[in-house]
């Protein structure tokens, strides 16, 4: 995979905003009477990569809805670049620099890879400045301009030959790297990613792991994700959730030693077993060691 910083063509309007940073401060919401956030606070700036992890049912996609507006939180606040987001819907932060992958894939499946990709380049805001006053159409020169820019993010995630094609006569992983186009496509700040290594292979996450290692220092990522080596890898903070709290924060070093996370992931009589100190030293058996993300799952 050529070098990241090639997925950012050209500067936009909302980008180069250097250290921009998102701050989740005491976000509470529940479900009926299901508690699914529990004042989780945590924050991700440009330039560095930072993980979410916890087990399913943890709340982490919860968690990002919050942060995208699509659900409201019944208490703590999400400030962007300094300035607390209210009423915000997700293309409003697409329009602030913040992007998003979801999980699975969501691409539109009536748009060939070329045209969702597209989608990702034009909120009203990117347009020209008398495009945007006088409502006209972009020009041609504009949307040639956008074309080239899609087909570049394309390229860079090694999938310019499914240009024309629509999603369902694609193999998963290519449509899971359309995605990621579309988010990095617009040169965002921040993107938050849920889940973008599941049903890949491990050659594709090696080089997911690669493309996440250039985009260090350029753009922000926050980081969903089950497999923990991937996160392990890439990440320099990492956030464990766990029935909506978070119930451990810091380095990978430091996460994976912490006990608490053991006994998340282990669950039941082995959570007995790492709260009491057993096993801290066997990562491969407490799901976030080496390999070992699936087996928390379920
Ligand atoms: N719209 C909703 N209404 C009611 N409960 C919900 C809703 N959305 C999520 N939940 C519940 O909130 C909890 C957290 O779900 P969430 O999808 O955020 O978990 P997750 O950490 O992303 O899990 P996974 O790793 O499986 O994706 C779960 O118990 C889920 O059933
Ligand atoms: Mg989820």
């Amino acid at each position: 995979m050529r070098a990241a910083k090639a997925v950012r063509p050209t500067a936009t309007a909302t980008s180069g905003t250097a250290g921009a940073k998102l701050v989740v401060e005491g976000v509470s919401l529940s479900f009926g009477g299901l508690r699914v956030l529990d004042k989780v606070s945590l924050s991700a700036s440009t330039g560095e990569i930072v993980g979410v992890i916890g087990p399913n049912g943890a709340g982490k996609t919860t968690l990002f809805n919050v942060i995208c507006g699509f659900v409201r939180a019944d208490s703590g606040r999400v400030i962007w670049r300094g300035e607390e987001l209210q009423r915000h819907r997700p293309h409003d932060l697409a329009r602030l620099g913040v992007e998003r992958t979801l999980q699975g894939v969501g691409l539109f499946p009536s748009l060939n890879a070329l045209d969702n990709v597209l989608v990702g380049t034009t909120p009203i805001g990117r347009r020209g400045l008398a495009s945007e006053l006088f409502g006209l159409w972009p020009s041609s020169h504009y949307e040639r301009r956008l074309r080239s820019r899609a087909m570049e993010a394309l390229s860079v995630l090694r999938v310019a030959e499914y240009a024309e094609r629509f999603p369902s006569s694609m193999p998963y992983p290519v449509q899971k790297r359309v995605a990621l186009a579309r988010a990095l496509v617009s040169d965002p700040d921040l993107v938050l990613m849920d889940e973008p290594a599941s049903g890949l292979s491990s050659s594709d996450i090696s080089e997911l792991g690669e493309l996440f290692k250039g985009l260090r220092g350029t753009i922000g990522i926050l980081l969903v994700e089950h497999n923990i080596d991937l996160v392990m890898a890439t990440c320099s903070r990492i956030f464990v959730l766990d029935f909506g709290k978070v119930i451990a924060s810091g380095t990978p070093a430091e996460v994976r030693a912490d006990p608490a996370v053991r006994a998340a992931y282990l669950g039941g009589a082995g959570a007995e077993q790492a709260r009491a100190g057993a096993g801290v030293d066997g990562a491969g058996d407490a799901g976030v060691g080496e390999g070992g993300a699936e087996r928390a799952r379920g």
